[in-house]
């Protein structure tokens, strides 16, 4: 506020001089009474984290440790050393961004491509590490074919149990965990209106995850979804639909949270409290697509408060015995998906465009270890 009177005109004389000042020096004192209210003044202070020894590496954090994953992009890992070296040195697992997508393993009908995911597959034996598929029965990144074409019950019933037995089966003991079904509500807890709830109704969910059962009983089958980390209408509705698939013996393993997290809102605070709700209903929960996009540009106080948003989804998780683990939707600003789906945000992942670890990194590191 100093700043900004100085840089008032000079005053013309001794009469308006005063009154300037006079409401130069009103402004001035409204603006920090403002500030005090906006800010920090009743929250507590952001948590400071001891940085991490560059030898050290989110791998590394064991025992206790959820297992950490990231999404991966199959067109940064060609030609790219350094995204390939940090996905190897700091992943415990990898799911294929989307790679695995029904768009991409079957663009015509009937012809399989499996190459990307497979490129994928082979990578992560190598740094021995664990690939969660991603995902199988959903309304998005459907081939044209699919989306656009007219198919009966009994049409489009054996299409989706043919793609399960064939992507489950092909895949069958590389991929250790699916997230079989994603986003099957909308944010008021109704079911979204795919083509798969509009033409095969309620049970599509319960008979997906039979089929991919049938195909590899020892896969973990989650239903994943999109604005559940807090109690909400949405949350509520996956809470009944898994409580009572369970109820009926049908073959689900777990919740994916996706927790795709905003700095615009507030960090939902019931997360570990919603995630237990879920675990006592003997379910495994994980944290499948984590990243807290801002808007740009970012700056020391944005990536200060992603840092405690990044510990706090970490500190949940390794707070439930049962939340098996966290993945980052990509670690990298290089690649991710945020600026191009979210116009004027980004800067959402652990690392920076250069491969620098952030302050997220740190804040996310010590609450997977257990401390700050
Ligand atoms: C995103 C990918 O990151 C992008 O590359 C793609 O263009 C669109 O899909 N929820 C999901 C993910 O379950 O599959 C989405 O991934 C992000 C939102």
């Amino acid at each position: 506020m100093e700043v900004w009177i100085e840089r008032r005109p000079a005053p013309a004389g001794p009469g308006r001089r005063s009154a300037r000042r006079r409401l130069a020096i009103m402004a001035a004192a409204l603006a920090i009474a403002a500030a005090g209210c906006t800010s920090t003044a009743s929250e507590p202070p952001l948590p400071s984290f001891a940085p991490v020894d560059p030898a050290l590496t989110l791998r590394t954090i064991r025992p206790g440790s959820p297992y950490v994953g990231t999404a991966v992009k199959i067109e940064a890992l060609e030609g790219n050393t350094r995204y390939g070296d940090v996905l190897a040195r700091e992943f415990d697992s990898v799911t294929a961004e989307d790679a695995m997508k029904w768009e991409t393993v079957e663009p015509a009908r009937g012809r399989l491509d499996f190459s990307q995911a497979d490129e994928i597959i082979a990578l992560a034996r190598a740094h021995g590490q664990k690939v969660r598929g991603h995902t199988l029965v959903w309304h998005s990144q459907l081939p044209d074919w699919l989306s656009r074409g007219i198919f009966g019950k009994a049409e489009l019933t054996e299409i989706l149990r043919r793609h399960i037995a064939d992507e489950v089966g092909h895949f069958k003991g590389a991929v250790y965990a699916w997230d079989l079904v994603n986003e099957p509500f909308d944010d008021d807890g109704g079911r979204h209106l795919s083509i798969w709830q509009t033409t095969l109704g309620d049970g599509y969910i319960a008979d997906a995850l039979r089929w991919a059962h049938e195909a590899d009983p020892a896969a973990r089958l989650f239903i994943n979804d999109v604005d559940i980390e807090r109690r909400n209408a949405r949350s509520d509705a996956e809470y009944a639909l898994a409580r009572s698939l369970k109820a009926e013996g049908v073959p689900i393993d777990g919740v994916g949270f996706q927790a795709h997290l905003d700095l615009r809102r507030p960090f939902p605070d019931d997360l570990a409290a919603n995630l237990e709700r879920f675990t006592d209903l003997g379910l495994e929960v994980s944290i499948t697509e984590l990243d807290v996009r801002m808007e740009l540009p970012a700056t020391p106080e944005k990536l200060a408060r992603q840092a405690d948003y990044y510990a706090k989804a970490a500190a949940a998780c390794r707070s439930n015995a049962h939340c098996t683990g966290v993945t980052v939707w990509g670690f990298t600003d290089a690649t991710s998906w945020v600026p191009r789906w979210f116009p004027g945000e980004g800067a959402a992942c652990l690392f920076d465009e250069s491969y620098a670890r952030k302050p997220a990194y740190a804040g996310f590191y010590r609450a997977l270890e257990g401390r700050r």
